[in-house]
């Protein structure tokens, strides 16, 4: 993809919001045939966030995205689109960003939602960079949000383990070519549909039949051993193409924060890009793959540590069901 632009976006401010209520690995024992020694090590998770009564995808995303206007120090009014990278919709129609708009004030926004799953926060940057680099909008919101805890099948002890709920959102603001964002790609392969994916509550088994709730259709599923080895060598596929895009060495990232889905991918791609491991930003033990909300939420926090300082050149990089995958490439 060319990247010859005048202008960019660079993240001007960012929110996350996970949920209080908290699972842990002790807790799934009493659910379903596992053990904290085997979801350690084979996922590297020990607890995740997961919404309680009241709460919705709707009102963690309305609280990130609020943050992320504080962080950054604009006004409801100044915010021109808003796109919502979600797995884990409020309602199928209308979208969740639409639903939002009145709650964050946002009412000069144009608002919709992308489905590309775990990669949908990148996704999300990517489309309202293009807005931005068009000039078509100055300010722009990309919340990445998910409740998968409402579309987990809690009996499924290969799923039900791996996600946590949260929110993350940034502001992006038009900015000089050579600042913020450097490069940016996107990938998508269909012909593994199947291997993360939600068969029932949609067109072909909708959710009004009961037969199909019967047959835990409107549940995740995923083929995870298959996805496990084809994640690994996407994104460290993506990863170096935006490097290559950016004429950037892996030696000059100060910060790769990659979508949390497991430790042993994380650490596979980190060794295969040759990143030393105090390089890579890892939170997946407290709040487990919260899908879209993942790089967003893991950023916030390292930023709140002191881990991702002005100047860092950061390496973004996830994958999810679609299947999709995608990498970031800015200077923070
Ligand atoms: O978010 C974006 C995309 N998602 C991912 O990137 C996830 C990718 N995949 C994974 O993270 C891993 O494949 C899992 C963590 C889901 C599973 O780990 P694995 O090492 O690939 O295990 P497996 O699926 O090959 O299963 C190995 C064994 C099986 O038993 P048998 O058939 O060998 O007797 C499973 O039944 O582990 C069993 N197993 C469990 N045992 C205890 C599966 N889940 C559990 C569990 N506790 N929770």
């Amino acid at each position: 993809m060319h990247d010859k632009h005048e202008l960019t976006a660079r993240i001007a401010g960012l929110g996350a919001f996970l949920p209080e209520r908290v699972l842990t690995n002790q807790d799934f024992e009493r659910m379903v045939d596992t053990s904290d020694e085997w979801i350690m090590s084979r996922t590297g998770i020990r607890e995740r966030h997961v919404v309680s009564e009241g709460e919705s995808v709707a009102t963690i995303a309305i609280e990130a995205g609020k943050r992320a206007m504080a962080d950054a120090g604009v006004s409801p009014e100044e915010v021109e689109l808003l796109v919502l990278a979600t797995a884990t919709v409020e309602q199928p129609i209308p979208s969740t960003a639409a639903i939002i708009q009145p709650a964050l004030g946002i009412k000069n926004a144009t608002c919709f939602d992308i489905a590309a799953a775990c990669s949908g926060f990148l996704y999300g940057i990517h489309v309202a960079r293009q807005f931005i680099i068009t000039g078509e909008v100055k300010t722009a919101m990309v919340i990445g949000a998910e409740t998968l805890s409402r579309y987990t099948d809690y009996t499924d002890r290969a799923t039900c383990i791996l996600f946590g709920d949260g929110a993350g959102a940034v502001i992006l603001k038009a900015a000089p070519a050579g600042e913020g964002i450097l490069r940016s790609a996107l990938h998508t392969d269909g012909t593994y549909a199947d291997f993360i994916q939600m068969p029932g509550g949609g067109s072909k088994y909708p959710p009004n039949v009961k037969e199909h709730i019967d047959a835990r259709l409107p549940f995740i599923k995923m083929r995870g051993n298959e996805t496990f080895k084809v994640a690994v060598r996407s994104i460290t596929e993506v990863c170096q193409e935006v490097l290559v895009g950016a004429g950037v060495t892996i030696d000059k990232v100060d910060l790769f924060v990659p979508h949390q889905a497991n430790l042993r991918i994380i650490a596979a791609v980190g060794e295969r890009l040759g990143l030393a491991p105090e390089k890579v930003y890892l939170n997946l033990e407290r709040v487990g793959n919260t899908s879209s909300a993942s790089i967003p939420v893991a950023m916030r926090e390292a930023i709140d540590r002191g881990i991702l300082k002005r100047g860092d050149l950061v390496l973004l990089g996830a994958f999810g069901g679609g299947l999709t995958w995608a990498a970031t490439l800015l200077r923070w």
